[in-house]
Parts: C-alpha cells; sequence; structure tokens
C-alpha cells in the first residue's frame, strides 16, 4: 500500500512540476551581460530572510544576513544584495553571463521554526523559479578596413615586346 501511495506522489508532484514549469518567468541576456532574476517574498519578517537560489540541485547563491555562498563557477559573479533582500527583493543578480549560464533557477526561502525541543525544523519554501537564456554575442562588426586602403594583386602576364 505504502508503494501505491508513493507512486501517486511521484506522478502528482509530476504534473505539479510539469504544470508550474508553464508559469516560470523567462529572462534573457548576451554574453557578458547582467541578468536579473526577478524574486519577491510575499512578507517581510522582522528576522533576516534566508534566501537560497539553486540551479538543478546545486546551490548558486545563498544569503542569510551578512553570510554568503557563492557556487563553484559563480564566484564573484552573483548576488542578491542585502538592502534590497531586507525589502523583500530576492531578485538574483548574475554578472557576466555565459553560455553555461542557462538553465532554470529556482529560489527558495528557508524558515526556522524553532520548537521547544531543540529540534529546530527548517521549511523550505519555494519562491520563484526562472528560466535563464543566453545568447551569443553577435560578431563584431568588420569596419576596421577602410575600402581605400585594399591592396588588390593582380599578377598581369608579361607582355611580349
Ligand atoms: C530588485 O533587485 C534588483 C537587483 O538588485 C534590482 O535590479 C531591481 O530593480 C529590484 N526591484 C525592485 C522592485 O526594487
Ligand atoms: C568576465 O569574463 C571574462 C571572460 O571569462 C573575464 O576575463 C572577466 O574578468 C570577467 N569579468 C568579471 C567582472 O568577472
Amino acid at each position: 500500500m505504502i508503494s501505491v501511495f508513493s507512486i501517486c506522489i511521484v506522478l502528482g508532484s509530476m504534473c505539479v512540476s510539469l504544470f508550474s514549469a508553464e508559469a516560470e518567468i523567462t529572462v534573457s541576456g548576451q554574453v557578458g551581460s547582467t541578468a536579473v532574476l526577478p524574486c519577491e517574498l510575499q512578507s517581510v519578517g522582522t528576522e533576516t530572510p534566508h534566501i537560497r537560489w539553486r540551479i538543478d540541485s546545486e546551490t548558486v547563491f545563498e544569503r542569510l544576513g551578512e553570510d554568503t555562498y557563492q557556487g563553484e563557477g559563480y564566484e564573484g559573479r552573483v548576488d542578491v544584495p542585502e538592502e534590497e533582500l531586507r525589502k523583500g527583493n530576492c531578485s538574483l543578480v548574475l554578472h557576466n553571463l555565459t553560455l553555461t549560464d542557462a538553465g532554470v533557477y529556482t529560489s527558495y526561502q528557508t524558515v526556522r521554526r524553532t520548537k521547544r525541543s531543540d529540534s529546530v525544523i527548517p521549511k523550505r519554501k519555494e519562491i520563484s523559479r526562472v528560466k535563464l537564456s543566453v545568447q551569443e554575442k553577435p560578431p563584431e562588426k568588420r569596419t576596421e578596413i577602410p575600402t581605400g586602403e585594399i591592396h588588390l594583386c593582380v599578377s598581369l602576364p608579361a607582355k611580349q615586346i
């Protein structure tokens, strides 16, 4: 009975994720530019929000107050500015886009519920899901060669006098 039940849960959550995948936001940017992945907290408490952005199952960025973590490959390029987060704006700023940054990013808020016992049960809530697409830079225009400087090398057949 338990396995049938868990299959139902798996199928159910697959349907939910398929459904919610349609509602995701798409952000696009060019290689080397900066992308802002939107995210907004529904309520801002007195507690400093604990926010985490993930791609697949890897953490891209995490902030709890002043403490931050930048995921592998994202070092020095990602941030959720603290002053914005205090206002409830959990948007992820991603600088210097690369083609490999493309993917679906999900933001989570972790809410700690302290019980009377020592156990702290963190509750993770998904906030937004953003699809990032990265385009290659358009090829640079070849304006360096002014037409007057094009040398034509034509070898003429030697005329016989
Ligand atoms: C949220 O934060 C991002 C990045 O810091 C910023 O670009 C955006 O304008 C902010 N949005 C609002 C509504 O303040
Ligand atoms: C952006 O990426 C390029 C190429 O990978 C690198 O040379 C440059 O230092 C990076 N800039 C920043 C601000 O990370």
